[in-house]
């Protein structure tokens, strides 16, 4: 299997933006038709490719994905954070496409039985691309929803059989002066890393992305390997990963070590947890047809609307003590 076709659905499945959107607000009127059930559907046509699929209410429940309006795949790949290819939102869709992605290779290591550098295509061999519709929430007040495509983070590390001693899981992204620019700027200590809690880690939630849209993920969103952990702010999500260790201690992580006041380790989505510089209550939602980054401001949820399913990772935690 090719690397494109293990991280990606069918070529035959890959729809357009437009169509799948179309799709999509097609599905769920039908679904909510009570005339028009999709079950009683009897001849209609061969089902569309599941990532035009609106959520079940089963799956809206378990927070895999949400009906909410998405965002367009331009402003998806157009409006960016990935400070090694720059600080502006357009420099990382300009600058990224040097970014080498084969072969690429990940070192997983620290407390476990089965430590090793595996290339990308073993790491997730075996595992099927699942499709989850989550909102994005970036620290600095704007938002998106986004179809991606991943393997839960929680199947690839039981592989290498972390020890008890496994408290937390690092992260840490290429750090290539030839191939990223912003390397040269001392804006973060590079590589950039992030770490989560064992168990935040192993949560279903948890998504190591390999794509978007059903196409593979472009360099710009953290090719070919980026984490994705809906309920906290987007700087958790770790783009281009090249190493994943199991560690005892709560490791260093990027804006944590730059700004330890602004920026917490756990650093999940709390309205009533203001950055020191401005509020936290409200995001712009940047989704939905019309203009390129149309943004709607809508009020923050806790765990960015997330909690029926992460809150009792927190259980007992001051969330203003540990933002
Ligand atoms: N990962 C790396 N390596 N470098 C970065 O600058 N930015 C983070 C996160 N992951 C960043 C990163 C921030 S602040 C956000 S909001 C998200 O990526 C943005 O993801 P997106 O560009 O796919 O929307």
């Amino acid at each position: 299997m090719s690397l494109r076709q293990a991280f990606t659905l069918p070529a035959s499945q890959i729809t357009d933006e437009a169509v799948y959107r179309e799709r999509r607000r097609l599905l769920a009127a039908l679904a909510m038709s009570p005339a028009l059930g999709l079950a009683g559907c009897a001849g209609a046509e061969a089902p569309p490719p599941s990532a035009a699929r609106p959520a079940s209410p089963e799956q809206i429940k378990a927070g895999l994905r949400t009906n909410e309006p998405l965002t367009t795949y331009a402003d998806v790949t157009g409006y960016n954070n990935f400070y090694e290819f720059g600080t502006g939102k357009g420099d990382p869709s300009a600058a990224a496409k040097t970014l080498r992605l084969s072969p690429w290779t990940v070192a997983v290591g620290g407390e476990c039985a089965k430590p090793g550098k595996l290339s990308l295509e073993d790491l997730i061999k075996g595992l099927a691309p699942q499709e989850r519709v989550y909102r994005l929430r970036c620290v600095e007040g704007w938002s998106m929803v986004i179809p991606w495509l991943g393997v839960p983070l929680a199947d690839v590390l039981k592989r290498f059989e972390p020890t008890a001693k496994a408290k937390y899981v690092a992260f840490t992204t290429l750090a290539d002066r030839k191939q990223m620019p912003g390397i040269a700027y001392p804006s973060i200590s590079w590589p950039y890393r992030e770490g989560l809690r064992i168990d935040e880690a192993m949560h279903p939630l948890t998504l190591l992305a390999t794509g978007l849209y059903g196409k593979p993920l472009p360099q710009q969103n953290g090719a070919p390997l980026r984490l994705v952990v809906p309920w906290k702010y987007g700087f958790k999500s770790i783009k281009s990963i090249v190493a994943i260790t199991f560690v005892e201690r709560r490791p260093a992580t990027a804006w944590n070590s730059l700004q330890p006041d602004e920026y917490g380790f756990f650093s999940n989505v709390n309205p009533d947890v203001d950055h020191p510089r401005w509020s936290q209550k409200t995001e712009r939602r940047i989704a939905g047809t019309g203009s390129k980054l149309f943004a709607e401001r809508i009020p923050t949820r806790l765990f960015n609307g997330y909690g029926e399913q992460v809150a009792s990772l927190y259980a007992g935690m001051n969330l203003k003590t540990w933002f």
